[in-house]
């Protein structure tokens, strides 16, 4: 029977996993489909809650049902759980709803493949922002062994927060501790919305920035921001947002086509195609 897949959020009009996915099923040859069902807020607990009888054999969940679904779950992964979110369900052989956090393993996963080593003896990392985006990027640098994290938001509270939620290895700071802060780190995140198109631009000065120190960004429209064409310039190690969207698909197509698909140069180039830009 052909296995049905989906993106369920709201709005998922836009979203780019479908292109994804649906590059694999046919890489593959997978007799599948991965489809985009929209699911506003009021009706999130009734659809995830009644997962069953939807015909999916999972799906992805965007914002802003990443809480619910992963309430509605029978079971989660050691990430949804540590997140409080999930973004990818799949029912198991007994019919229960098991939700997981591919998030962080997005992160990982690019990192991994673009900068190859580069957490071998990374101590410190500086993580930008406080949402949905710096929970899976700080569970993902702590499951490294990253010794210190420290969360940097405009918001100080939501920062604080965070720390509670992820405990002793983590830091909160204030935002006009930026500069003191990137003097000394290994590693520098941005997972705000700073930066990207029609967003106000991330001022931030990167005077004291060790030259040996990664430079990662989550916005890619621009594919190339600010920050990182800045971070180029002057010799750090850089790897732009697109790639964690890309290889935060491969744990769950694996999961529900039972193949575990590459990120290659040509899937790149489909989904920059689609966003308007020449790869
Ligand atoms: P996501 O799920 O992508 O992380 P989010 O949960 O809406 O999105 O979080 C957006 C992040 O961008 C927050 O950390 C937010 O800071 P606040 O908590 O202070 O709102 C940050 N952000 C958005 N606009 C910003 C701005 N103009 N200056 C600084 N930070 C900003």
């Amino acid at each position: 029977m052909k296995r049905r897949a989906a993106i369920t959020g709201f709005p998922v009009a836009h979203s780019r996993s479908p292109l994804i996915h649906g590059h694999w099923l046919a890489e593959h040859g997978i007799e599948g489909s991965y489809e985009k069902i929209a699911v506003p807020p009021d009706a999130a607990q009734a659809f995830y809650g009644d997962f069953r009888e939807s015909g999916l054999v999972g799906c992805n969940v965007t914002v802003p049902n990443k809480e619910v679904a992963a309430a509605a779950c029978d079971e989660l992964d050691d990430a949804a759980r540590a997140m409080g979110a999930a973004n990818t369900l799949w029912l198991d052989d007994a019919g229960r709803l098991i939700g997981a956090n591919t998030d962080g393993l997005g992160f990982l996963g690019n990192l991994d493949q673009t900068l190859p080593g580069w957490d071998n003896g990374l101590s410190h990392a500086v993580v930008l922002g406080a949402g949905g985006a710096a929970r899976a990027v700080i569970w993902a640098l702590l499951s490294r062994g990253v010794k210190t994290v420290v969360i940097v938001n405009r918001t100080y509270q939501k920062a604080a927060d965070l720390q509670v939620r992820f405990g002793t290895d983590s830091v909160a700071r204030h935002w006009e501790d930026l500069e003191e802060l990137v003097g000394k780190t290994g590693m520098l995140v941005n997972t705000t919305s700073l930066g990207m198109s029609g967003q106000p631009p991330l001022e931030i000065d990167l005077r004291n920035l060790p030259e040996s120190a990664i430079v990662t960004d989550l916005v890619y429209v621009p594919l190339e921001t600010p920050l990182l064409a800045r971070a180029r310039a002057r010799g750090n190690p850089v790897a732009d947002g697109l790639g964690m969207l890309m290889h935060q698909a491969v744990p769950a197509f694996e999961r529900w086509f039972g193949v575990r698909p590459r990120v290659t140069e040509e899937l790149r180039a489909l989904v920059l195609a689609d966003l308007g830009r020449a790869p």
